[in-house]
């Protein structure tokens, strides 16, 4: 073969020569590419397209790297020719399986000779053609084909790649190719490719003309071992995957291993799942060769240049093994009746998950998380031991595979899909797996490493599923038939002992098997750390249950890796003296280094370094003093003699010099000084567990605290057995205590140096509990239920721990006085304040428990007035605690219903079997739970939790309206003020004349101090407003940054700096500021944007309606930031209106009419002028200053038509910007740093990210799979919403764009085409569709405005509910049509509006509601009562008021109806739009009447804020309902004169009475007197009169007449009339338009 030289290709994706192919799978990465050789940087023309032509400067280097993920160099150096050894597999009885490296040739000679044809096929996918191992095998068909069968002809064909294109119509494609071509009977077909190319090209096969060969040559690590071999094929549909197809045995499968050379990391570590699988269930010898594996195997297939060669026979007997193990299964049972089962464990669960997380979440990543799963499942049924459910664990983590869904290389794939991923989506898809007869479900259950139990797969049960696949758990009560009478169970192992017996046995001389090891972080680096010190040889017997330790005596010497002990903290402990005692490896270093994660390396462990150092050791700290990494000098020893060590910090320190003390160079004598040690029971323990292993200490008889240690080796004995850990037994034994049967833990005793194996006998037993104890073993016998005493005290300071069981046995014992438990004041600094947890948690059984200074009281109730906690308030917290999980698993049993215990694996600390010894050992039935998931709150995952309670602090400049602002988020969230001025001033006096005393140094070290403890003593329900030049102290700084990192609001408010200027000047009753308020400001400025997490400039106001504006902005504001109300995304037709100016002033005050008809508004900020924090916040304020639209920020970068550099900082920092001033939307392109994105959307709140790309080179067409890449890329990342816009050249992209946007429905989509052919895209397009406005001169071309879409969307027949009416009697004189017809037409709706005279609510039902084109209904008298009984559902001011005015259809629900009532609203707007500000907060309003418009005038009173409602009425009577029906509304009636008299003033009046008539006398008379009165002593007063006719009414005349501001009734009719139009249609209204409606005659 001659290849040219100047060819190069990508390893990775085998791209070839001067066609840079941008990987399909990494085109996240940056898009550049960089030639180290060359050092130069190229852009390709445009990120993520196909293909990218570069040309090469100059000639070629020998070697080149393109980027990260781009490894080229010369093909003519490939090493893939180095053909291997063709190794042969049978299936079925023939020897059809050849496996080999770089086997090509082999495969062409085997073809052509033994496969007689005329026509040889080779089909492959898009991908596979262009790298190097195919073009090899195309070039050798070539080479050989006229030589061996020179009448043949070859034939070429690839697929799109990729899940999507496995589907009938690729395989439809295919098949009309190969008729095209003439293919007959005789073809033979070559699969090159994947799974999914051999599944479709093998069902291709087997139906293309009934049947012809085929030969499959995979080219994936999954195909080689799995999808090639046992000749099934298929093709997925919507419903399921593999759904259509059939078994069709190839004729041969070629495994060619060097096809891996190409195969991107995250395929390859896809396929070791597989291999992982068939070792589990078959072949345990292979699997322990895995795991050995995994660690060489990952560092070279995700390393920049993957050496396969340097893999080469490992990774050829890795597929080897694996396929022998399938070929061997499916030779027994071809068509999977029993055997080839087995093959399918992980994949009843991984099959259900794949089925929702494809394709952002690999086959074999979903098998991982299954095979773990269904692992538990085996270990829950007590026929898998724990261990082997750890081995497989790490196995598959070892190898990058994720072993949960929350697993972080998961999430990080599926991004907001993991919310689908729900329990009983997963159940159903598992009972229509194909594998399963009916809907029972079925799985592999394995019974140990490398075996299944037997040997078939067996029916689950639902429940046992869903136990294992959440991790909240209901318990079940305790069955008292059910429940053995007696038991034995062995807890784990202690992990003290466990810690220890390691390092003795490593130490020691001879082979001891240890049992019943606790497998936890110490322990496996300890047996890490040791082994690489060739301390000892380490293996595993009983399926990794025994570990065998044959020591060396102590003989250690150097290794070339560090010891990466992680954060296991004794581990360090006890192996930094044995590190001082290993010796030199004259082919390795001559020291050894201790490191460990982040957290360890600030952990202390001076003290213990410090006496070694002081005995001789070279001890040196590579990084901070006092902690590790630790550099030690090896061949010194330990020198021995005495020694002095601080212990009263940590036993630990003492136990790791005793343990190493027998072998210094001279006998060791420690002494302990500093005062008593801490914790002597563990020092205890390490001496006598030396004396086990055959070194016995003694303690000095002169000396306090002081050891003496003899020299020696251990000698080790043959067996040694871990004791049980002491704390993990009070469970099973306090399990006795309270069901009143027998439990006994057979290997603690009297004996025993753990502390917690007092606790029978301490605390059971005085308890009422029958107590047998050995030297080494106990058993409690509880007494009858519901016979537990009480234990007036007791100090469980020996075994603290211990006092959880304690507390839920104490909650039952029924006594007069309660359980006091002290001695336990460390249990608050545990994984959580266990004794609060305790009382907390105790409470919602409703226990009542009280915390002691030093301990806990609980007052115990009889079993029979134990509440069961409730589901919804979550059930049981466990606080990510495993003692309060058991503790509380345990008293849920005695409850009547099943108790929820959230986080259950948290118990996986110490004892991860405990859940499957309560259902297996005590019968206790578990099933799981899943919170129903809001709906809402699926959109992301990234959504943080709302703010709650917290507290909000706020900062900025004087006079930046800080306290009016402050006010009214206090008044607005119920939350108290803080000014820290007022505090300070409290208990220091006049700031300026502590100032002037003291200096600004002084004021500000008091005032950082004030405000920590303001923090520490009001994190929640409190609004903090603080001086202004808090954030010039550091420490302050620090404060507000923590807090804000903590998830707390901190707002920086800001306001125009001339206007803070004016008004500092003006205002002589502060401290005058040190330096010009603009020096101080520019000093400032950073400081404010570093400490804060929000930020809002204010525009000054000028009068009260602005004002009023300003607040309901800034109070949707709050909203936002605070989760409480923010903009969640359209459901229906939307739009947004593009402002696309460098400066939005321009339009500022247009924007009411800009943005008619739609349902945001979106700036450019690529645009802007400035890209300063303050010029991007006045835009923002400005916007919101005349629109209350939602915000939409885009950020456009050039490769996407807009304005900043692609990749460019600034894309972040205006996105972060944009988060921080609390704008709906947020637009960035796709194309930006996967980093970038990410880290924006990790911050973004409640902001909606709105992922998106423009293809502005306009190459792309909806049918490339770029698209496809791009949403899912979107999906990965998290966005909330994907922005699509292409470009149409045809009516045909729009045909193919819907097609795109039917099959992506994972996030909701923006998509269209531009040009002039794209309209109908738009037109199509239903979410935050862009639009233009006449008024918008840059409005770009082809850009359509809402009235054109609607219209051009009504002529095509998109609105078919266009049929409305209002209804009633008499109606013929309502303006209603006048209305809503002049609203339709101005935003081009087709819709139609009429009267429909009756008084009869089932003849509308029946003659407009029912009919198909009904839109909606406009309600009046008589029928807004009776209508109801037609609706289905009412909205809040509907139910509140008691009646219907507006009716609906409820939107894909067909022929369900939902009312309204917009009355209220006629009011609310009406006083707002008359100049009403509810600035004023201590208002009160009045209500005259009593009817319908009444109680909606009530409803709308309270809206409006009015703290009390008055109301009046000719028949008092008829108020009382009211009243009594509204509890919350504070209404007051007014019965009497005297009444009148003594009510407060009122501000807001509203007439409901007819004005036809003349007012009763009495009640014109209370009226005047109460509105005269207010007309006084309030300076806001308004009134209007409902009833429209006469125009003015003689309430009006009197109103008017003693200064109150009247508006008529017709104001109503309008305001009600512009809610009942946006109710009914979606879209917003006009007030004025609605206006010249109703009044045009
Ligand atoms: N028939 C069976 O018994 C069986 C068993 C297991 C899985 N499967 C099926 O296999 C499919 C998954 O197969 P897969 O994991 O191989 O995925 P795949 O076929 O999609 O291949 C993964 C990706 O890698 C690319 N690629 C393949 N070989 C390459 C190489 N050597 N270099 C560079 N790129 C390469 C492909 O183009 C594709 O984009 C699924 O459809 C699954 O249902 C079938
Ligand atoms: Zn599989």
């Amino acid at each position: 073969m001659s290849i040219p030289t100047q060819v190069y290709q990508c390893r990775k994706c085998g791209s070839s020569p001067l066609e840079v192919y941008l990987c399909k799978y990494t085109p996240f990465s940056n898009p550049s590419i960089f030639i180290k050789s060359l050092n130069i940087q190229i852009t390709p023309s445009r990120p993520f397209a196909s293909l990218t032509t570069i040309v090469l400067p100059g000639p070629a280097p020998p070697c080149m790297i393109f980027s990260q993920t781009h490894t080229f160099w010369p093909r003519t150096n490939t090493p893939l020719n180095q053909m291997s050894k063709v190794q042969k597999v049978s299936i079925l009885g023939r020897e059809s399986i050849h496996v080999g490296f770089g086997i090509h040739s082999h495969i062409v000679e085997e073809t052509l000779t033994n496969e007689k044809s005329s026509t040889y096929v080779i089909i492959t996918d898009k991908n596979m053609e262009k790298t190097a191992p195919f073009q090899n095998l195309v070039a050798a068909f070539n080479e050989q084909l006229p030589v061996l069968r020179p009448d043949a002809r070859l034939l070429q064909y690839s697929v799109s790649p990729g899940e999507n294109n496995k589907s009938r119509e690729t395989k439809a494609q295919v098949e009309d190719f190969l008729l095209l071509k003439g293919c007959t009977r005789d073809t033979v077909i070559v699969a090159v490719g994947g799974g999914v190319v051999g599944d479709m090209i093998g069902f291709v096969a087997a139906t293309f003309m009934r049947g012809v060969r085929v030969i499959q040559v995979p080219s994936t690590l999954l195909a080689m071992v799995d999808s090639s071999i046992g000749g099934k094929t298929a093709v997925d549909t919507a419903v399921g995957k593999n759904f259509i197809g059939a078994f069709h045995q190839p004729r041969y499968v070629f495994v060619d291993v060097a096809f891996l050379s190409s195969l991107p990391a995250r395929q390859f570590i896809n396929g070791m799942a597989e291999v992982v699988k068939t070792a589990a269930i078959w072949n345990e010898a292979e699997f322990t060769r895995l795991e050995n594996f995994a660690k060489t195997f990952i560092a070279t297939v995700t390393a920049d240049e993957i050496d396969l060669l340097s893999i080469k026979d490992a990774v050829v007997q890795t597929v080897l093994e694996s396929i022998k193990v399938k070929a061997d299964v499916v030779s027994k049972d071809e068509k999977e009746s029993s055997l080839r089962n087995l093959l399918n464990f992980g994949h009843t669960i991984g099959h259900a998950i794949e089925a929702i997380v494809t394709p952002q979440a690999l086959h074999g990543e979903c098998v991982a998380v299954g095979m773990v799963k269904e692992a538990e499942l085996a270990r829950y049924w007590g026929i898998l031991s724990p261990t082997a459910v750890a081995r497989l664990v790490k196995c598959i983590a070892a190898y990058n595979l994720p072993t949960t869904i929350d697993d972080k290389i998961f999430l990080s794939a599926v991004g907001h899909k993991r919310h689908f991923i729900e329990n009983n989506t997963l159940l159903d898809k598992m009972a229509i797996d194909k594998k399963n007869d009916g809907s029972k479900i079925r799985t592999v259950i394995l019974e140990a490493i490398g075996k299944c139990y037997q040997l078939k797969a067996h029916e689950v049960s639902k429940q046992d599923l869903r136990f294992v696949l959440t991790d909240e758990t209901l318990v079940y009560p305790f069955n008292k038939s059910a429940v053995p009478a007696e038991s034995v169970v062995v807890p784990p192992g202690s992990k003290s002992i466990s810690n220890r017996a390691l390092i003795l046995a490593a130490l020691g001389q001879g082979t001891v098997r240890i049992k019943n090891l606790l497998h936890s972080d110490d322990t496996k680096h300890m047996l890490a750390a040791v082994a690489a010190l060739k301390s000892a040889e380490i293996s595993t017997e009983d399926n990794g249950d025994t570990i065998v330790v044959k020591g060396n005596g102590g003989n250690l010497i150097t290794c070339d890796e560090e010891l990466y002990l992680g954060n296991a903290g004794t581990a360090s402990r006890f192996l930094t003296t044995v590190a001082s005692l290993v010796g030199i490896n004259k082919e390795s270093n001559d020291y050894s280094i201790l490191t460990g994660n982040a957290r360890m390396q600030e952990r202390p462990i001076g003290p213990l370094v410090d006496a070694l150092r002081a005995n001789g050791s070279d001890i040196e700290y590579l990084n901070n003093t006092g902690s590790l990494p630790l550099k030690i000098k090896a061949g010194k020893g330990l020198k021995g003699g005495r020694i002095e060590l601080a212990a009263t910090i940590s036993s630990q320190y003492v136990s790791s010099i005793l343990m190493c003390a027998p072998y210094a160079d001279e006998e060791v004598t420690l002494s302990l000084v500093g005062g008593k040690p801490i914790s002597q029971l563990y020092i205890d323990m390490t001496t006598a567990m030396m004396k086990d292993f055959g070194i016995e200490v003694t303690k000095s008889t002169t000396e306090e605290y002081t050891y003496h240690i003899p020299k020696g080796i251990y000698k080790n004995p043959e067996v040694y057995e871990v004791e049980s850990d002491a704390s993990s037994a009070t469970y099973p034994l306090a399990f006795a205590a309270l069901t009143g049967t027998s439990c006994t833990v057979p290997n603690i005793g009297s004996s025993s140096l753990q502390g917690d194996a007092r606790f029978a006998v301490d605390v059971l037993k005085p308890m009422g509990c029958t107590v047998i104890q050995s030297a080494t073993s106990t058993t409690v016998t509880g007494p009858p239920v519901g016979g537990l005493k009480a234990l007036p005290h007791v100090d469980m300071e020996p075994m603290t721990d211990a006092f959880l069981t304690a507390s839920v046995v104490a909650a039952v014992a029924n006594e007069s006085t309660p359980t006091q438990i002290t001695g336990i004041a460390n249990q608050r600094v545990k994984e959580c304040n266990r004794i609060k947890a305790m009382v907390d948690e105790l409470a919602k059984f409703g226990v009542h428990a009280s915390e002691l200074p030093d301990g806990i009281s609980i007052n115990g109730i009889s079993i029979d007035s134990l509440k069961t906690p409730s589901l919804e308030n979550h059930g049981i917290c466990t606080y990510d605690d495993h003692r309060v999980a058991m503790s509380f698993s345990l008293l849920a049993l005695m409850c009547k219903d099943p108790v929820l215990i959230t986080e259950r694996s948290c118990t996986g600390k110490t004892w991860p079997g405990w859940w499957d010894v309560l259902h297996t050992k005590f019968q206790i039935e578990l099933d799981g739970y899943e919170e129903p998931l809001d709906v809402s709150e699926r959109q992301s995952l990234a959504r943080k939790a709302k703010n709650g309670q917290k507290s909000i602090f706020v900062i900025g400049m004087r006079a930046a309206g800080k306290s009016t602002i402050s006010k009214w988020m206090a008044e607005s969230l119920g939350f108290e003020l803080l000014d820290v001025d007022t505090v300070f001033e409290k208990s220091h006096g006049d700031i300026r004349d502590y100032i002037k005393e003291h200096g600004w140094p002084k004021f500000r070290e008091i005032e950082a101090q004030m405000l920590k403890t303001l923090l520490n003593e009001n994190t929640v329900g409190h609004v903090i407003s603080t001086g202004g030049g808090v954030v010039e102290n550091a420490e302050s700084r620090d404060l507000l940054k923590a807090y804000a990192k903590s998830g707390g609001i901190v707002l920086h408010l800001e306001r125009n700096l001339d206007t803070t200027v004016e008004f500092l000047n003006s205002d002589a009753s502060r401290p005058s500021l040190p330096g010009e308020i603009e020096e101080v400001w520019n000093k400032r400025r950073d400081l404010y944007h570093d400490c804060s997490n929000h930020y809002l400039y204010s525009i000054r106001w000028s009068d009260s309606t602005e004002a009023a504006h300003l607040k309901n902005t800034f109070l949707g504001f709050l909203d936002h930031v605070t989760g409480h109300g923010h903009v969640p995304v359209p459901h229906k037709r939307s739009f947004v209106v593009s402002v696309p100016v460098s400066d939005v002033n321009t339009y500022a005050k247009q924007l009411p009419e800009i943005s008619l008809g739609c349902d945001a508004v979106e700036v450019r900020a690529d645009l802007f002028k400035e890209y300063t924090p303050s010029f991007v916040a006045k835009q923002i304020a400005l916007l919101r200053k005349y629109s209350s639209l939602p915000i939409m920020f885009t950020i456009r970068t050039k490769s996407q038509g807009g304005q900043i550099e692609d990749n460019d900082k600034l894309v972040e920092t205006l996105s972060l910007l944009a988060i921080k001033l609390g704008v709906a939307y947020l637009s960035v392109p796709l194309t930006e740093k996967e980093s970038t994105l990410k880290k924006i959307i990790s911050q973004k709140g409640f902001t909606q990210f709105i992922a998106s790309f423009v293809d502005a080179s306009g190459e792309l067409s909806w049918t490339d799979p770029e698209f496809d890449n791009l949403y899912n890329r979107a999906v990965t990342i998290n966005a909330d919403i994907v922005q699509f816009v292409g470009i149409a050249g045809s009516l045909q992209d729009n045909i193919d764009l819907e097609k795109f946007r039917a099959s992506h429905t994972d996030i909701p989509l923006i998509a269209y085409n531009r040009g002039e052919q794209g309209k109908l895209s738009k037109i199509m397009n239903k979410l935050l569709t862009p639009v233009s406005n006449q008024i918008i001169k840059e409005q770009p071309e082809f850009e359509f405005t809402v009235v054109e879409i609607n219209k051009a969307f009504g002529d095509i027949g998109g609105f078919f509910r266009n049929k409305f009416a209002v209804v009633g009697s008499p109606v013929s004189h309502s303006r209603s049509p006048f209305l809503h017809s002049a609203l339709y037409k101005q935003l081009g709706l087709p819709y139609e509006f009429s009267t429909y005279e009756s008084d009869n609510a089932d003849e509308v039902f029946e003659k407009l509601m029912s009919a198909p084109d009904f839109g909606g209904l406009a309600v009046t008298i008589p029928l807004k009562l009776d209508i109801m009984k037609h609706v289905d559902e009412l909205s809040e001011s509907a139910q509140v008021i008691g009646a219907v005015n507006t009716v609906v259809p409820i939107d894909g629900q067909n022929g369900k109806f939902r009312g309204d009532n917009t009355d209220w609203f006629g009011i609310t707007n009406s006083f707002t739009r008359a100049g009403f500000s509810s600035l004023d907060s201590a208002v009160n309003g009045l209500v005259i009447g009593s009817g319908g418009t009444a109680r909606a005038a009530v409803y709308a009173l309270k809206q409006l804020g009015c703290q009390k409602i008055y109301m009046i009425n000719r028949t008092v009577s008829k108020l009382t309902p009211i009243k009594e029906s509204l509890p919350d509304f504070n209404i007051e009636i007014l019965d009497s004169a005297e009444a009148v008299a003594s009510a407060e003033p009122v501000s807001l009046v509203v007439s409901c009475v007819p004005a036809d008539k003349p007012l009763d006398e009495t009640l014109a008379q209370n009226l005047n007197s109460l509105l005269t009165a207010s007309a006084h002593t309030t300076n806001c007063h308004f009134l209007l009169d409902a009833a429209y006719k006469p125009r003015v009414t003689p309430v009006m005349q009197m109103a008017e007449k003693l200064g109150w501001a009247v508006i008529p009734g017709v104001e109503m009719l309008v305001n009600q009339g512009v809610l009942q139009f946006e109710i009914h249609t979606g879209f917003s209204a006009s007030y004025h338009v609605a206006h010249d409606a109703v009044f045009s005659e």
